[in-house]
């Protein structure tokens, strides 16, 4: 990673980006799968529990609810937070928590009263989250915030420029201002810069992730619609993989 002239802060980006804006995709098959699949730790007697880390307006966490998990959602947007608690059911052993992610190395792992969990979901959280820095940062907090033997789900984007030359002109004219290749600025209809999005590399999500102490990795690639302009495709990767049994 190049050191950039053009200094952005992610945190600040999504602390004021617009709740309702958030973006999502509509259906989650391969988490669905991997729920399914899910092998159980030895819990018995309570509710197996998960974090949705960057939940947004809380669509996954409700899913989760509803399989039967303990769900706490974690989000930097307060607006996001507060309107994922509104739309919460009663009753509901949801938490939802304003909480920021990916603090630098150098501070101490932050509290998470809830943890440690059985499962950690990240939608669309990996590629947003800022730099190569933040990337490492927010592993290193899920690692520990699991139960060991528990698992961690993660979608991230793709290098797509061979599928889009849409995302081959914005790598191009951005990666002066990100200082890192396949990186770019997603921006609104005005031109303003809304946020820092990174594609990985087929194996660079991989080497994170044992960098970071998993084990049992599997990424799998899809070709999708774009979750901002969904009438362009782009490649996705899902991921799981395990915090070794100790
Ligand atoms: C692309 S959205 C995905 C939302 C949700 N996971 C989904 O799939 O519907 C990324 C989310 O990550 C949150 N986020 C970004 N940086 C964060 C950070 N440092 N700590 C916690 N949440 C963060 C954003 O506010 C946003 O809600």
């Amino acid at each position: 990673m190049k050191s950039s002239s053009y200094q952005r802060d992610a945190r600040i980006d999504w602390q004021a980006f617009a709740p309702d804006n958030i973006p999502t995709k509509e259906k989650w098959p391969f988490l669905e799968t991997f729920l399914d699949r899910f092998p159980p730790l030895n819990a018995p007697g309570r509710r197996r529990t998960v974090l949705d880390l960057g939940c947004g307006l809380g669509r996954i966490s409700r899913v989760l609810f509803e399989k039967g998990y303990n769900v706490t959602g974690i989000d930097i947007n307060q607006a996001a937070i507060a309107e994922a608690k509104n739309k919460g059911s009663a009753g509901s052993p949801s938490h939802f928590r304003h909480f920021a992610l990916a603090n630098s190395a150098a501070d101490p792992l932050p509290y998470l009263n809830d943890a440690p969990f059985d499962l950690i979901v990240g939608q669309l959280v990996i590629s947003i989250i800022g730099d190569l820095r933040d990337r490492r940062q927010l592993l290193a907090n899920a690692f520990q915030w699991l139960r060991p033997g528990g698992w961690l789900y993660l979608s991230a984007s793709g290098v797509s420029d061979e599928i889009n030359s849409n995302y081959a002109r914005l790598y191009a004219q951005d990666e002066p201002l990100t200082g890192e290749p396949y990186s770019y600025f997603s921006r609104d209809s005005d031109g303003n810069i809304l946020y820092k999005t990174h594609h990985f590399q087929s194996d660079e999500l991989q080497v994170l992730l044992q960098t970071a102490g998993f084990n049992q990795i599997t990424v799998n690639t899809v070709k999708e619609q774009s979750s901002r302009r969904p009438d362009q495709a782009a490649y996705f990767f899902y991921a799981t993989c395990q915090r070794p049994i100790e």
